[in-house]
Formats: structure tokens, sequence, C-alpha cells
């Protein structure tokens, strides 16, 4: 399971939409999977899509540690996300691809999302909290979006090592 190289915000591989998978089970997948999997602990990332890894396809790997339903490793091949709230929550984020940075990106409370396992299987799941900031930082990068594009207010994209100036982090 090699560490795999991750894209920095600059890269054009960050910057468009990733591809379509077109067999989730196919033993490619699976290796990629596991790699970024071992990438992401290594890097100590809550999520890690396949772009960051330079790979422009729609895969996406992440932990849930405070979702009790959900523990442990999710790897989600071609997701499909819907919002189900109106309202908007704030919270503060980072990326593996946008190092020593964070920013408040309003997001979604709640969210549906859909897809399949490199084993086949489907999921789908209703969830809330970081659950659901989870999947829609990782699903935006399949479609070329960073969180800074997402933030409303860039005077709260800050160094990490600025943060006391602010509330605590959340996310
Ligand atoms: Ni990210």
């Amino acid at each position: 399971m090699p560490i795999l190289k991750i894209a920095r915000m600059g890269h054009p591989v960050l910057q468009r939409r990733a591809e379509e998978v077109a067999d989730p089970t196919a033993p490619g997948v699976a290796r990629l999977v596991s790699d970024m999997i071992a990438t992401m602990h290594d890097a100590n990332g809550r999520g890690l899509a396949a772009p960051q890894v330079h790979v422009p396809l729609r895969v996406v790997v992440f932990i849930t540690p405070d979702d009790p339903e959900h523990e442990g490793v999710t790897a989600i091949v071609n997701p499909v996300l819907e919002l189900l709230t109106e309202e908007r929550v704030d919270g503060w984020e980072g990326c593996l691809s946008v190092p020593g940075l964070q920013g408040v990106v309003p997001r979604a409370p709640k969210v549906r999302y859909t897809g399949v396992t490199p084993d086949g299987k489907e999921i789908d799941r209703t969830v809330e909290g970081f659950h659901a900031v989870v999947v829609q930082h990782e699903f935006d990068h399949l479609d070329g979006i960073l969180y800074p594009q997402r933030m409303t207010d860039l005077n709260k994209l800050i160094f990490e090592s600025e943060s006391r100036w602010f509330a605590p982090q959340e996310a």
C-alpha cells in the first residue's frame, strides 16, 4: 500500500470534473482505494478524493469517527449527493490539498448520498453533522471545487497557526 503524493491547490487535476468509474468493482479501483486509505491515514486526514492523488476518477474515502452508525472508513465510487435543507451552517474546514490553512465554510447540515462500494454494495445514507460536512467537502473535489471556493467570508481563510484569534474549531 504505497503512500501517494497529494496534489496541492493550483494543480489542474484539482480543478476539473473527475470521470465516472465504468466498473466500480474492477481490481484497479480496489487497489486505488487501498492506497488512498493508507495515504489519508498517513497524512492524518479525515477524507481524500481520487483527484487529490492525481487520479481524475469519482472515488472518495473518508472517516466519520463521530457518527456511531457509520464508524470506520467509507469508500464510495460514483457518489451522488442531495442537500436536504435550505439552511447552511458555518464550520471550520481544512484540506490536505490546502496545507496549513483553514476556513469557515457554509454547508448543509443534512444530506443524502448514494453510490457504490468497491465490493459492489449499494450505499444510500441520510446523515447529519460532521458526516454531512465531510461528504460535501469530498464530493466537491470530484467537481473541481476546493473549500475556499465555497466560502462567503475570506477573512476567515486563515493559517492554522492564527486560529487562536477565532472561535474554537468545529470541524
Ligand atoms: Ni479536501
